[in-house]
């Protein structure tokens, strides 16, 4: 079942050349003194009228996927590690589950509710650590990425294959690496987005692009934006 981890692969694949382990995002890339640049307080959806609502709908989520309900927001990158070690066993009960309990959560919360609440604007007023607010907004994102768009590229197992072997190229990460101007980060994930794209529609077909560029964009672009993926 190593299809349902595609959706994850090209997030794993732009990482792959950093020694440091595991990330994905461009709050863990991104140079610690550079980090209150990134956070601009124009949030589009209005803020979380309460913590509160955070953590009456967060413990009902663990509470359903059997994690230990203690644990909050404040606490994402535990959460994140526990979702991602389920999602790396690669067994289809445990995929259903997640996408199940994230439906909830969305559903129970409500749409207003959820963009306001699971938004990095929000939750920084209540704490100065950017990297674990951020992991928490994160891993929602991965969740609806991997359970909305990313399902149907999960149910096409022939592209896995080649979108692992053209992930090896590293022509684009090393353009973004290179290039950024990390007090104004936007135009070259947008840029970074649209090489990726090109280059797996040209090795693997469309709309294998597509979806890499929608990991990117979720993964590095969501403080930006105006930030889009095309199918074509
Ligand atoms: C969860 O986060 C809270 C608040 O930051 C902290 O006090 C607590 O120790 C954390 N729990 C674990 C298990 O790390
Ligand atoms: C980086 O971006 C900032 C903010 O837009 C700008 O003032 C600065 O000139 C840029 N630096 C370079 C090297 O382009
Ligand atoms: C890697 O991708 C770039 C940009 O799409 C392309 O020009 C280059 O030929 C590729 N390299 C290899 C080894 O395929």
């Amino acid at each position: 079942m190593r299809q349902l981890l595609l959706g994850f692969l090209f997030l794993v694949a732009v990482s792959a050349n950093v020694p440091n382990g595991y990330f994905d995002n461009l709050v863990d890339v991104a140079p610690e003194e550079v980090l209150p640049k990134l956070v601009t307080s124009n949030s589009a959806f209005g803020l979380c009228p309460s913590e509160t609502y955070i953590d009456y709908y967060n413990e009902k989520w663990e509470t359903s996927l059997g994690l230990d309900s203690s644990l909050t927001w404040r606490n994402a990158s535990i959460l994140w590690e526990k979702v991602r070690t389920m999602i790396n066993e690669g067994n289809i009960g445990n995929f259903q589950k997640l996408c199940h309990s994230r439906d909830r959560f969305y559903y129970n919360m409500g749409q207003i509710l959820y963009y306001q609440c699971v938004n990095l604007f929000s939750l920084l007023q209540w704490t100065d650590d950017i990297r674990e607010a951020a992991a928490y907004v994160r891993m929602w994102q991965h969740l609806d990425f991997m359970c909305n768009v990313g399902f149907e590229q999960l149910l096409i197992p022939g592209d896995l294959k080649c979108v692992e072997t053209a992930s090896t190229n590293l022509t684009c990460v090393h353009e973004f690496e290179h290039n950024t101007n990390w007090s104004n980060v936007c135009p070259l994930v947008d840029t970074f987005m649209n090489c990726q794209k090109n280059l797996i529609d040209t090795a693997c077909g469309v709309p294998n692009g597509y979806y890499a560029c929608e990991g990117i964009r979720l993964g590095y672009g969501s403080y930006c934006t105006n930030l889009r993926c095309n199918v074509q």
